[in-house]
């Protein structure tokens, strides 16, 4: 398969035809036993992985939560952020509201006992990550699965205006996607 640059590309199919391997193997997790796995017609074997890691933001189907404050778990996608560019990132994932309801906001910590995230807000962090990263090619795991349609509806909007310049890989089974995605590419 091919994924042009500068295109929205949706990956459909059931639960366990290997959307989450596909997205994986685009991140050198692991390498493929058969075929090669191409970036600018460049073998990704080839490519340094600190090159690999700069140039790609990935967001996985479960948000990893650190025992962290939530600015310091955001920022874990680029360390040196400054507070505009964390701005921007929080706001791109919907996140603002989250952070007015916690106790300590931003610096509130997150992890075992102390102010938990729902699912919901996990993978809006997630997003959070991704777009701090701001890689030009942007490759997610199911990305509005445990949202409801308003936050999903302000992810999309984020997504669709941040595509300028950006290849985007989603897995998606939410029809919803479609309307952003150029290309549809189906696993069986
Ligand atoms: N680390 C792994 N080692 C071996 N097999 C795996 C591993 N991860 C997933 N699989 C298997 O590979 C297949 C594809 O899994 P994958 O997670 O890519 O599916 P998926 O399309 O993302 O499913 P879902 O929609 O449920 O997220 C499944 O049969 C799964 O059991
Ligand atoms: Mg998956």
């Amino acid at each position: 398969m091919d994924i042009p640059q500068g295109h929205v590309v949706r990956v459909v199919g059931e639960s366990g035809t290997g959307k989450t391997t596909l997205l994986r193997l685009l991140m050198r997790f692991w390498d493929p036993q058969k075929g090669t796995v191409e970036i600018s017609n460049t073998n990704i074997c080839d490519i340094n992985s600190a090159c690999l890691r700069a140039n790609e933001a990935f967001m996985s189907q479960d948000t990893y939560v650190f025992h962290a404050s939530l600015r310091d778990n955001i920022k874990v996608a680029k360390l040196d952020a400054s507070a505009e560019e964390l701005e921007a990132a929080i706001s791109a994932a919907a996140l603002q509201e989250v952070i007015e309801r916690l106790p300590q906001g931003l610096d509130t910590m997150l992890g075992t006992g102390e102010a938990q995230l729902s699912e919901g807000e996990r993978q809006r962090m997630g997003l959070a990550r991704a777009f701090l990263h701001n890689a030009a090619f942007m490759i997610l795991d199911e990305p509005t699965s445990n949202l409801d349609a308003l936050n999903e509806a302000a992810i999309l909007y984020s997504l669709a205006a941040n595509t300028q310049g950006k290849t985007i890989l989603l897995a998606s089974h939410r029809p919803t996607m479609a309307a952003i995605s150029d290309i549809s590419i189906s696993l069986s």
